[in-house]
């Protein structure tokens, strides 16, 4: 049963990195952040478009290898819809999926697609390549100088 779950997760994360979601610019932007792994280099900017606390449209664009795109692909994903709260809360959410030890259990069931990742954490130094599109995420929702009031 594991493996068969192993061959779905990574199924998935061939299919995002192969045709990525939401893959592009954003012109009506009002957060963005550049993310940068310094472990090799690669970079992944991430735009959003809020309005009224509510993540209506995100965008990512850059260079990356698989698990990174396929992450970044997959947080676009699930984000659009979401309040930018709701949006912090799966920060923490995805960032405990890929850091917990491999030993303990982590509860699939209520993760949703992000439970492709839960893997990540038996191969530490893919970890900041899972999270960069994540963290990116999180300092483009917390940096207001682009924000708009409308
Ligand atoms: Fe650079 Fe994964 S190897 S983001």
């Amino acid at each position: 049963m594991k493996n068969e779950l192993n061959d779905l997760y990574q199924e998935v994360i061939l299919d995002h990195n192969k045709n990525p979601r939401n893959f592009g610019d954003m012109h009506d932007a009002n957060h963005s952040a550049a993310g940068h792994n310094p472990l090799c280099g690669d970079h992944i900017d991430v735009d959003l478009k809020v309005k009224d606390g509510i993540i209506e449209d995100v965008k990512f664009h850059g260079a990356g290898c698989a698990i990174s795109k396929a992450s970044a692909s997959i947080m676009t994903t699930t984000l659009i819809g979401q309040s930018v709260e709701e949006a912090k809360e799966m920060f923490k959410q995805f960032v405990d999926i890929v850091t917990t030890d491999p030993e303990e259990e982590i509860d699939t069931l209520n993760l949703g697609k992000l439970a492709v990742f839960c893997g990540v954490r038996e191969f530490p130094a893919r970890v900041k390549c899972a999270s960069l599109a994540w963290h990116t995420m999180k300092n483009a929702l917390d940096d207001e100088s682009g924000a708009s009031t409308e």
